[in-house]
């Protein structure tokens, strides 16, 4: 293992890890090597540049805290978190599609009553949600956990901007799968982009936004756990969404109510959307 040159030293490196026990880390390890040396053989990196790549990555790794992953936007906005979503949800026909889970989740959300009021006082346009969870052949699926989350009609989730929690709450749908909350109308957002991926998405010449979405997780014993948005019809974004999480099967309208009884009973002295949408859960594998 001497006098290594550009030719001969990937199949040395890949000889070095060709013992490792493990089969799946040998696997991984090998193909590492093999792409980061195309890579670097198609790029032909100055050693300027090759510390600017460590520097970035070194930076990416100081920006994450418990409230922030960068390398997670890293993968996000350059569709990798996508490319693995896909990867790992090769749904049966008929199941509601994926998208990213993004970083706004909070373990320790609110539990609410079906019709509950998620806004906790913040401000916006009321927004009506509903939706019935089914299996794939069509039958309800009784007492699922539905979680949603979404930001302000400002672009911001709770976690970033008050000192509460907001717009985001834990539901238990009723014996024939269906549900209903109430909240405030989101907006289209900015990600995070006040680090080294937001310098990314400028020297790219890219925006940071997402489209306006509700983010949804539902789960129930005996199936696949869904982690999907519902996006808005007409959105700016939807072509160009930053994190690539857009598919139009998830695409829905929000419907104009005017003010009176609305589907719950509830009277609503203002006009308010309802967005309703029926997700499908594909059977655990
Ligand atoms: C989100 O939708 O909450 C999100 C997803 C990926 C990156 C940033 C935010
Ligand atoms: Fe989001």
């Amino acid at each position: 293992m001497r006098d290594l040159d550009e030719t001969s030293i990937t199949d040395e490196v890949l000889q070095a890890i060709s013992g490792t026990p493990d089969p799946r880390t040998r696997q991984i390890s090998e193909a590492l090597v093999r792409h980061l040396h195309a890579f670097i053989r198609e790029i032909e990196p100055t050693q300027a540049e090759w510390e600017m790549g460590i520097d970035f990555l070194t930076r990416t790794g100081k920006m994450c805290s418990d409230v922030r992953q960068e390398f997670i936007l890293l993968s996000d906005t350059l569709g990798v978190s996508m490319l693995v979503d896909a990867i790992n949800h090769r749904h049966p026909e008929g199941a509601t599609e994926t998208t990213v889970f993004g970083p706004f989740f909070v373990e320790q959300r609110p539990e609410y009553p079906l019709g509950g009021n998620i806004s906790e006082g913040v401000e916006g346009k009321p927004m009506y949600v509903s939706g019935v969870v089914r299996d794939t052949a069509g039958k309800p699926i009784a007492h699922a956990t539905v979680d949603s989350w979404h930001s302000d009609d400002e672009g911001h989730y709770d976690v970033q901007i008050r000192d509460h929690l907001a717009m985001r709450g834990k539901f238990r749908a009723d014996e024939k799968g269906r549900f209903w909350f109430w909240s405030v109308r989101p907006k289209f957002y900015p990600i995070p982009d006040d680090g080294p991926v937001g310098e990314m998405l400028r020297m790219q010449g890219r925006h940071p936004f997402r489209p306006e979405h509700v983010h949804f997780m539902i789960s129930a014993q005996g199936y696949e756990t869904l982690v999907t948005h519902v996006f808005i019809e007409g959105d700016r974004y939807l072509d160009s969404d930053v994190v690539f999480g857009v598919k139009n099967s998830l695409i829905t309208n929000y419907k104009e109510c005017q003010p009176g009884i609305a589907p719950d009973g509830k009277q609503m002295d203002r006009s308010y959307l309802a967005l309703h949408y029926d997700f499908v859960l594909s059977a655990e594998k």
